[in-house]
């Protein structure tokens, strides 16, 4: 620790980023360095695993390197080395448990695993050292993940809903390849959402009972898809032509965002939230953020830089634990699935 400041280089390989930051006092981001691999998997629609762990071998060292350079950093400033050890894909979240690892016994600096959906939360306090209103109800919306939680702190955090199906992210890649928009999907759809009509196509909100917390989004894929090709065995009728590509992505972006913000509500009631915090590359949607604009409860989201897959949110959150001394050990393991789980 130099004048108080605790600085802490984060290492991010769970799915298809890899990415390392120099983030200090759990805010200040020095550098976020992200070496994306959408081109290598576009081709196949969607993340390849054993694709994705060979390009974080080739990625992680220059990653970390160029983290440090851009942060004018050298490795005797560090104080802690953070890694998002679970959930992910197992040969992926191995390259980035391995190298931090390795740093952190080379350099003999402690070392931090935190769990990547819970830094997905801790996203909106990078840059802004936001104080989040606790109790706060969390909701994680990306590619691999969408889920509510009751945040009573930053280590407190409990799983109360999730998708039984599909992430809402993988509906938007699914959709998208149904479209033929290529991957990954969201971007894009939000893109054409703006110029589309909402109401043009009634798609289905699937709110799994009046109580319930879960999301499902495959009956909402499996509509687009036979809005577009017709229902396998009917023969379609002239006047049942698909709308436009951009109203398809508007109401499909609707009902999305529809039954999001319903869920929203039902988690605020049940945790008595005095905000709503949300993190995920799904939270970069515009869709989404326009309809949370006046809620009921202070909503928070991450810098746009943050919503995807990045290491500073890992770099931030671990400086929770490192004012606790919560450090982990050189046995520290990737696991494939959350620590929040019901
Ligand atoms: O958080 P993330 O980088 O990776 C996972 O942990 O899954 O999220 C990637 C997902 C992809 O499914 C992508 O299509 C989606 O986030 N996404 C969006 C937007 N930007 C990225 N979905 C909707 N609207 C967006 N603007
Ligand atoms: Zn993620």
């Amino acid at each position: 620790m130099s004048n108080g400041h605790v600085t802490i280089l984060g290492i991010e390989s769970t799915c298809d980023e890899t990415g390392a930051a120099v983030v200090v006092d759990g805010h200040d981001v020095r550098s976020n360095v992200v070496a994306t691999q959408i081109e290598l998997h576009a081709k196949y629609r969607g993340v390849v695993p054993e694709i994705a762990s060979r390009a974080h071998i080739e990625n992680v060292l220059p990653v970390v390197r160029e983290a440090l350079e851009s942060a004018a950093c050298g490795f005797a400033d560090l104080n802690a080395i953070a890694v998002a050890h679970r959930p992910g894909l197992i040969g992926s979240l191995l390259i980035g448990v391995t190298a931090a690892k390795s740093l952190a016994w080379s350099l003999e600096k402690p070392l931090i695993g935190v769990d990547h959906v819970h830094a997905h939360l801790y996203s909106v306090v990078l840059e802004s050292n936001l104080a989040p209103e606790f109790p706060a109800l969390g909701l994680v919306v990306s590619g691999g993940h969408t889920a509510l939680y009751d945040v009573q702190s930053w280590t407190d955090v409990t799983l109360i809903g999730s998708t039984i199906d599909d992430a809402v992210g993988e509906a938007y890649d699914k959709v998208a390849a149904i479209l033929g928009l290529g991957y990954p999907g969201g971007p894009v759809i939000d893109k054409l959402a703006q110029q589309g009509d909402p109401i043009a196509v009634n798609f289905p909100r699937s709110l799994l009972g009046r109580e319930s917390l879960d999301f499902s989004f495959s009956g909402l894929k499996t509509a687009v898809l036979y809005h577009v090709r017709g229902v396998p065995g009917r023969v379609r009728q002239p006047d049942d032509a698909p709308a436009k590509l951009e109203d398809i992505c508007a109401a499909f972006q609707a009902a999305c965002v529809d039954t999001i913000v319903k869920k929203l509500g039902r988690g605020v009631a049940r945790v008595g939230a005095r905000s709503v915090i949300i993190g995920g590359g799904v939270s970069a949607n515009r869709g989404l953020r326009d309809a949370l604009k006046s809620f009921d409860v202070p909503v928070h989201f991450p810098p746009l830089r943050y919503c995807t897959d990045n290491a500073a949110m890992s770099a931030g959150l671990a400086h929770v634990y490192f004012r606790e001394r919560a450090f982990s050990g050189l046995d520290l393991d990737a696991v494939t699935y959350s620590q929040f789980r019901r």
